[in-house]
């Protein structure tokens, strides 16, 4: 079971991705509870406010230190975390490595930003991993707080119906996965592979990493040099 806190200023962006299909059976089956919290809530501010002007002009405003810090603070006080995670373009590039150790802590804060930024001093004082789904811009990092705890709680023993799908996905053993074939065994003229008919077990797995490995070096040759 994991815990995870997510910090947001759009907590609506974040309700749906969690409430379908496999992340909402892993709530309701126990092995992970998903908080959204709202820092506008943390805000002592009479509007409300969150964001501010950036000290030394600039467009763009900046997420306030207090009410991010309230929340933690807040959070801390009820259990201890494993990490508290940044969501930001200029973060670590998300890997399937980082997923798989992500997905054995127990207590999780996840924090979006949004505007022009947060406060430097959120960043070197309370978070402890910065994360980046890509090398592109998006609006807010709750679609990148969506992307990284769906890989996170796959993984979790017990999601996944078939335990063994999680261990075969693409990127496990830095390889992407074979292309798969269900029924009809023939469309437009396009036939399923021979092989996987031949019930012989061990050649379709020979089949399979053989494929495997040559669309790795393919599409994606610099997962084969890590
Ligand atoms: N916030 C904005 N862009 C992002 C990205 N590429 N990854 C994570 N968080 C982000």
């Amino acid at each position: 079971m994991i815990h995870i806190d997510i910090l947001t200023v759009v907590p609506q962006l974040l309700t749906s991705p969690f409430s379908a299909s496999i992340m909402q059976r892993a709530q309701d089956k126990g092995h992970v509870k998903i908080c959204l919290h709202n820092i506008r809530d943390y805000s002592t501010e009479k509007h409300k406010n969150v964001d501010d002007y950036q000290y030394g002009g600039g467009a763009g405003m900046v997420m306030s230190i207090e009410p991010i810090a309230a929340c933690i603070a807040k959070l801390k006080a009820q259990r201890n975390y494993d990490d508290i995670i940044y969501l930001a373009p200029d973060g670590k590039l998300l890997d399937q490595k980082i997923c798989n150790s992500l997905s054995l802590a127990r207590n999780l804060i996840i924090l979006c930003g949004h505007y022009k930024g947060i406060d430097e001093r959120v960043r070197e004082h309370f978070i402890t991993k910065e994360i980046s789904i890509g090398s592109y811009v998006l609006s807010g990092g709750e679609l990148a707080a969506a992307v990284l705890v769906d890989t996170i709680v796959r993984l979790i023993p017990g999601v996944l119906n078939d335990e063994s799908s999680a261990l075969s996905d693409s990127f496990q053993d830095n390889l992407l996965s074979p292309p798969v074939y269900t029924r009809p065994l023939e469309f437009n003229g396009w036939k399923v592979p021979e092989i996987l008919l031949s019930g012989n077990t061990k050649a379709i797995e020979k089949w399979r990493e053989e494929k495997a490995l040559e669309r790795t070096k393919e599409r994606r040759p610099d997962l084969l040099h890590e």
